[in-house]
């Protein structure tokens, strides 16, 4: 059991970026009231990119994710998944393409209260079409590889903050997506729970899965291959790490070489 299948996202892209923003704009009201909350980006993520997306309070971070991810709609310009144009699809094949290639997770979780953590992430997978028994397989192996094998049949309320986002990171990667998609991750989490969710980050990486995470701690930023940084909706800053997280880090580096 794997996290993620790189193979079959390299195979769905042919070597283009997974996701692309091109020109895209979301302007919300109109006259005096009226707010560019995205503005004109430009945005390529290549196949097991790991982006961080930074930038303060009301920056448009969030409305960027929504727009890549196909929660909400542009005022302008295109969104491109998987080689496929998406921003113009219907609601209906649009649904259908977030439960199938992008798996979301939100700093408040948004788990299902009343389903167990393994209900949780077999759901999506139920709505993909599996069935019960390779949906029940499946959500058993994620939640095993987030180290909650022992608290499947646990309700949401019943799990630390931390656990909780590992079960809501299980649920998004049990269809397989192209992209995750995660918006401010750790806002909600102490600092032990903070490095949980970023060494699981990291094994994703390893996997080669692509992943956007809107972030304001510097400690997550610091961890992805590329960040790039929005000011009024437009990208003012990019750049590439290329330390990637844990032990490829400057430090973890050196500590591998003395030892
Ligand atoms: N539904 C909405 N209606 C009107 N304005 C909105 C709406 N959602 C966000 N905005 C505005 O768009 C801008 C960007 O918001 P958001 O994407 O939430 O920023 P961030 O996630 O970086 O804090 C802000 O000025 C915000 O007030
Ligand atoms: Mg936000």
């Amino acid at each position: 059991m794997t996290l993620v299948r790189g193979r079959s996202q390299r195979r769905a892209t042919d070597g283009g970026p997974v996701l692309r923003a091109a020109g895209l704009s979301r302007v919300y009201g109109r006259g005096e009231s009226l707010v560019r909350a995205v503005d004109g980006v430009d945005l390529d993520v290549p196949a097991g990119q790991t982006l961080a997306v930074t930038g303060p309070s009301g920056c448009g971070k969030s409305t960027l994710l929504q727009l890549l991810g196909g929660l909400d709609r542009p005022t302008g310009g295109q969104v491109w998944l998987g080689g496929r144009r998406i921003d113009h699809l219907g609601e209906r094949a649009l649904a259908g393409l977030r439960r199938r290639a992008i798996g979301f997770v939100f700093q408040d979780f948004h788990l299902m209260d009343e389903l167990s953590a393994a209900e949780n992430v077999e759901l999506p997978a139920l709505l993909a079409g599996a069935s019960p028994r390779t949906a029940r397989t499946r959500a058993a192996g994620i939640l095993d590889r987030v180290g909650l094998a022992g608290r499947a049949r646990h309700l949401p309320s019943e799990l630390s903050g931390g656990q909780r986002q590992r079960v809501a990171i299980a649920r998004a990667l049990v269809n397989e997506p192209l992209v995750v998609l995660a918006d401010e991750p750790t806002g909600n989490l102490d600092s032990a729970a903070t490095h949980d969710i970023l060494r699981l980050f990291d094994e994703l990486r390893a996997a080669g899965q692509t992943l956007v995470v809107v972030t304001h701690d510097e400690r997550v930023a610091a961890t992805a291959d590329r960040v790039v940084s929005l000011r009024d909706g437009a990208l003012v800053d990019d750049t590439r790490l290329g330390t990637g997280f844990g032990d490829t880090t400057p430090l973890g580096a050196l500590l591998s070489w003395e030892g």
